[in-house]
């Protein structure tokens, strides 16, 4: 018997997959929509073959009111996830308009058809690139916002409309109010323990841990170190590297937090969701040589434009108020991510 119904959006995606398979094993039923720009619809072939479940899949974008509309009418959703979204730093620079009609007029759009569908309940993927750099490196909830890049800018606008939005239930609640929870994601890496589904790229990849696994498997020749005079031990970049299965258990978390009764009408707060822990990239370059046993040919390279030199969550807020923390350390992402890496070196194929 399912729970109720989650709508993720996104749902195919690297992040969304794995949370789809939380939520089946939760009990949850899940409907996901996507419009497969940036992932395949074998990862959820995947999710289903991983949880021995059914999934109802709509390919769709998320601009698309009409289709949307008609996913309300036909499915009994409670509460939304909304991973849809494009997320690359540096394409954003060169195609601003494109990320702010996918990510922010994306999300207008949705908010119109959850409002009509009555639907207020909701889960949004934020990003730690929402916030303004600070030169401690730790990260709170509190801390101003003020992202770098269009990319960032649009988390940043997306987060406004839904304070925005909820504002109005906090104020004077309406018949249903909105509940939301903001989740400031740190870096995602790893993959399902089953090495089934993992993140698949387009081209060549951007961040840091996909190029490393392509570099030790063969398919691309050297890693760049983005700097090596950054004020940090070893003057490499440092960041908080979360396993994927980790954020998204976060994400049923945010969902019992805003679903129970305790939970403020038209809340909408934001919590990290990192594992409070900084490692530099020669730390990714050792611990992966040691737990594969594989080497990482790296140069070292001049910084890349916009980077911090370091960025970690204060996660305590996630710990008090949605009770979680993340399990799993930097060996098993790894041990996990070349899993997936080397059941899969093509990624997913259809
Ligand atoms: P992803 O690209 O793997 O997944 C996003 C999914 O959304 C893809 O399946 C894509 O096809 C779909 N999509 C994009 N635009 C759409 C649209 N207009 N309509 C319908 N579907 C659309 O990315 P991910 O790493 O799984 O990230 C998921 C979310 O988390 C994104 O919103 C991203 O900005 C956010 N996030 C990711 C990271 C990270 O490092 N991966 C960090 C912080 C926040
Ligand atoms: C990590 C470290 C690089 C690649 C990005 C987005 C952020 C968020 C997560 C969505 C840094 C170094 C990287 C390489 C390297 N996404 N590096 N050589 O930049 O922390 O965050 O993804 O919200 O918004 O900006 O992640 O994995 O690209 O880099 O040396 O080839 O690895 O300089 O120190 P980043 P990353």
């Amino acid at each position: 018997m399912d729970k109720h119904t989650v709508l993720v959006t996104g749902g195919a995606g690297f992040i969304g997959s794995h949370a789809c398979v939380e939520l089946l094993q939760a009990g949850f039923g899940v409907v996901v929509v996507d419009n497969l720009s940036n992932s395949k619809l074998e990862s959820l072939k995947r999710v289903e073959q991983i949880t021995g479940k059914a999934l109802q899949f709509y390919q769709a974008d998320i601009r698309d009111k009409a289709a949307l509309n008609e996913i309300f009418a036909k499915e009994s959703i409670a509460t939304v996830i909304h991973f849809a979204g494009l997320k690359a730093v540096g394409e954003s620079c060169q195609q601003p308009l494109n990320y702010y009609d996918n990510n922010v007029y994306g999300a207008l759009v949705l908010l119109e058809a959850m409002t009509e569908a009555n639907v207020k309940q909701l889960v949004f993927s934020s990003s730690a690139t929402v916030y303004q750099p600070s030169a401690t490196g730790q990260y709170s909830e509190g801390l101003p916002l003020g992202a770098i890049n269009p990319y960032g800018r649009s988390k940043v606008m997306i987060e406004d409309i839904l304070r925005d939005v909820s504002a109005v239930d906090a104020i004077k609640p309406t018949g249903t109010p909105w509940k939301i929870a903001l989740l400031r994601y740190f870096n995602p890496i790893g993959a399902h323990e089953s090495g089934m589904m993992g993140e698949d790229p387009n081209g060549i990849p951007n961040n840091l841990m996909p190029y490393v696994l392509q570099v030790a498997i063969g398919k691309l020749e050297q890693l760049s170190v983005f700097g090596n005079d950054y004020p940090t031990p070893d003057g490499t970049g440092i960041r908080d590297y979360i396993h994927v299965v980790d954020l998204v258990k976060g994400h049923i978390k945010a969902i019992e937090t805003i679903e129970s009764d305790t939970f403020k009408a038209g809340g909408c707060n934001a919590y990290n969701l990192g594992t409070g822990k900084g490692y530099s990239v020669l730390d990714i370059v050792n611990t992966f040589e040691k737990v594969t046993g594989r080497k990482v040919n790296y140069k070292f390279a001049p910084k890349r434009a916009g980077d911090l030199a370091e960025s970690f969550a204060n996660s305590e807020l996630a710990a008090k108020e949605l009770n979680w923390t993340a399990d799993k350390n930097l060996d098993d992402m790894i041990v996990d991510a070349w899993n997936w890496q080397l059941k899969n070196p093509q990624g997913y194929v259809n």
